[in-house]
C-alpha cells in the first residue's frame, strides 16, 4: 500500500531513510569482488609484469583505477600502468607493439594493441574460467604517473570515511552503469567523473563537510617544489590518513541515505551546469575564469562549447576537464537520470528496497 506522503504516519520519513541506508550497505556488499577474484587479478598482474620485463628489464607494472582505489566492483576491469625506471627506454608506441606481439605469442589473452592512440595502450581480455566467471578485461598504459597519483588521492578519500564514501561511490557506479550513463565514448561520464562529483559534493557542498579538502591541508613539514610537482602539476595532498583520523573528524552525521538523496537533489537542481566548474581542489569555479567557455554567440567557440557542457576539473591536471566527453544529449540524459532518482527517493515508496530496485531498473 503506497499512500501519498502526506497520509503517512509521522516518523515514516526517518524510518524510510534508515531502511534505505541499510539497504544501500547490503546492496553494495554483495557487489564487492570476491577474495578469489582479487587473487586471480594479482596473479595476472604478476604474470604480465614478468613478461614485460623480458622487453624492458627495469619496468614495473602497477594497478590504478578501481582495482587500486577502493571503489572496485565485482568483475570491474583492470587498469595497469607500466613504469620504466631506466633513462634509456623505448618509445611508448614501440613498446605497445612489441608487448602486444609478445602477449599474443605467450599467453591466452585476446590482444589488441593501440600504438598510435593519444595514450598508447595494449588491451587484453580473457574468456571466463572457474576463478573468473566473467572473464577479465585489462588495459596496459605507460608512464601514466598522474593516474597513479589521482588513484592514491581517491583511495585516501575512501579511507577517511569508508562507510559513507565507498557506499555512495559504489552505489553510484552501479546505478550509472545500469542506467547506461557511464560511457565516455557515447557522450556520458566515466566512473572517474562520477567519483569526482561525489567527492566535490562531500567536500564543498555539504555543510558541515563530510570530507576535508586533502589538497588544501597544510603539510606537516615543508616540502620542496620538486617533491610536489609532476610534469608541472601540483600533485601534493595530505596522505597520512592514520594521523588525519586522529586529528580531524566530520561534524556531519548524516546517514548515507540522507547524503545520497541530497546528492541527487543537488545535481538535478542546484549545480550551475551552464557556468560552473566542479573542482575538488578549489570548490565551485567559473567556466569563464578557466577559459572553458560555452558562449553561444561565437562560432569560434563551438568546439569548446561542445567539450565543456559539464565541467569537472581534474584534481592535478587542472587544465583538463574530466567531463569533456559529455555531449549536449549526454548531459541532458544524465540530468534526466538525476531527476528521476530524486523523484523516486522523494516519493518514498513504503519499502526502501523497492525504491532501490526501481532506481537501478
Ligand atoms: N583516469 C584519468 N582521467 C580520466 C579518466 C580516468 O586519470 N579522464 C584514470 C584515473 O586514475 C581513474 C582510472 O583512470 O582512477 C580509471 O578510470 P575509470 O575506469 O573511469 O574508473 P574506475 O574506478 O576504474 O571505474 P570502473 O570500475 O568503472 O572501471
Ligand atoms: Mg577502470
Amino acid at each position: 500500500t503506497l499512500g501519498s506522503p502526506t497520509q503517512r504516519r509521522p516518523g515514516s520519513r526517518q524510518r524510510f531513510v534508515a531502511d534505505l541506508s541499510q539497504c544501500l550497505f547490503d546492496f553494495v556488499v554483495q557487489l564487492l569482488p570476491t577474495q578469489e577474484e582479487l587473487a586471480v587479478k594479482e596473479d595476472v598482474r604478476k604474470l604480465l609484469e614478468r613478461l614485460i620485463r623480458t622487453i624492458e628489464p627495469e619496468s614495473r607494472l602497477l594497478s590504478f583505477g578501481s582495482t587500486a582505489n577502493g571503489f572496485s566492483l565485482r568483475n570491474s576491469d583492470m587498469d595497469l600502468c607500466c613504469l620504466i625506471d631506466s633513462e634509456e627506454r623505448l618509445a611508448a608506441s614501440d613498446l605497445v607493439t612489441m608487448l602486444g606481439d609478445l602477449l599474443e605469442r605467450e599467453t591466452k589473452f585476446y590482444v589488441k594493441s593501440l600504438p598510435h592512440a593519444r595514450i598508447p595502450i595494449v588491451k587484453l581480455s580473457l574468456d571466463p574460467s572457474p576463478g573468473l566467471p566473467l572473464g577479465i578485461a585489462c588495459d596496459i598504459g605507460f608512464e601514466n604517473r598522474l593516474a597513479l597519483e589521482n588513484t592514491r588521492l581517491l583511495m585516501c578519500y575512501a579511507m577517511i570515511d569508508p562507510a559513507r564514501v565507498r557506499t555512495m561511490v559504489l552505489f553510484l557506479k552501479v546505478w550509472s552503469k545500469r542506467r547506461k550513463i557511464n560511457s565516455p565514448y557515447k557522450g556520458t561520464l566515466s566512473s572517474y567523473g562520477y567519483v569526482l562529483l561525489v567527492i566535490y559534493f562531500l567536500v564543498h557542498v555539504k555543510n558541515p563537510p563530510v570530507l576535508p579538502n586533502l589538497q588544501q591541508m597544510p603539510p606537516l613539514r615543508p616540502i620542496s617544489e620538486e617533491d610536489t610537482h609532476l610534469h608541472g602539476h601540483n600533485i601534493w595532498f595530505f596522505d597520512d590518513i592514520e594521523l588525519l583520523r586522529q586529528r580531524w573528524h566530520s561534524d556531519n552525521n548524516e546517514s548515507v541515505a540522507d547524503l545520497l538523496i541530497d546528492f541527487f537533489r543537488y545535481y538535478s537542481r542546484d549545480f550551475p551546469y551552464n557556468t560552473g566548474v566542479a573542482s575538488i581542489r578549489s570548490g565551485l569555479l567559473k567556466k569563464d575564469s578557466k577559459g572553458w567557455q560555452n558562449d553561444l554567440s561565437n562560432q569560434r567557440y563551438n568546439d569548446a562549447r561542445e567539450r565543456n557542457r559539464l565541467c569537472i576539473e581534474d584534481p592535478f591536471e587542472t587544465d583538463f576537464n574530466v567531463g569533456r566527453c559529455v555531449t549536449k544529449d549526454g548531459l541532458y540524459t544524465i540530468r534526466g537520470e538525476f531527476m528521476r532518482a530524486s523523484r523516486i527517493l522523494a516519493s518514498r515508496p513504503e519499502r526502501a528496497i523497492v525504491a532501490l530496485a526501481e532506481l537501478c531498473e
